[in-house]
């Protein structure tokens, strides 16, 4: 069998997702190498930390410019040595460059359906379009922001007279289950990649 595969975690703020990844770990499939939040005071932090697994704060407040902010956020990535980067409510815009250079280890999970209403505030978008499915997606990060090839999805038909907070509550549910469902895939596509 070979090693798990390493997985650092990118946060902001609550941390819900990092919570169900981290629940999902399991030796034979892929493990939470380190935590690395934007914040010092991202709830998410906390539990990373109650959990006993490896931090780092890359606080946004602290640079002066988005490529001095990328190239410390690489630094912190790459003394984890991963072999993927799941960004999980990271509240920032990364730098060409830094997505350019970690591309096709660098995913992450939007609340909409993409193509379908990629930015922010995506839940009352979807219930103003009338949409009757929405849900959550996993992604490669490339340069163009939400836009990336497309590794998983999670689907649900909308109440029309369901409120956007009821909406976000029932979608964050099911990333819950789709964010840990797709790194286990990835993980187990390397396993059958490796040499025998
Ligand atoms: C999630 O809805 C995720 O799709 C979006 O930001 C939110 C993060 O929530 N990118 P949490 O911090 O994982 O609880």
């Amino acid at each position: 069998m070979k090693a798990p595969l390493r997985l650092v975690v990118v946060i902001s703020g609550r941390g819900s997702n990092l919570l169900a990844i981290h629940q999902h770990a399991r030796p034979d499939s892929y493990e939470v190498a380190g935590v690395i939040s934007s914040r010092a005071d991202a709830p998410g932090l906390a539990y990373a930390r109650a959990q006993g697994l490896t931090t780092r704060v890359v606080d946004s407040r602290s640079y002066s410019d988005r490529t001095a902010y990328d190239a410390a956020l690489a630094e912190a990535i790459d003394a984890f040595a991963p072999d993927l980067i799941a960004l999980a409510g990271f509240m920032r815009i990364l730098t060409e460059g830094f997505v350019k250079h970690y591309a096709g280890r660098l995913i992450n999970i939007h609340p909409s359906l993409l193509p379908a209403f990629p930015g922010l505030d995506t839940h009352r978008r979807a219930l103003e379009a009338g949409v009757r499915e929405h849900g959550a997606t996993v992604h490669y990060v490339t340069p163009v922001v939400d836009g990336g090839p497309i590794i998983g999805q999670a689907r649900l038909l909308v109440d029309p007279k369901e409120t956007p907070a009821q909406l976000a509550a029932r979608v964050l549910a099911l990333e819950h289950e789709l964010y840990p469902a797709v790194l286990a895939r990835l993980a187990q596509t390397r396993q059958q990649d490796a040499p025998a």
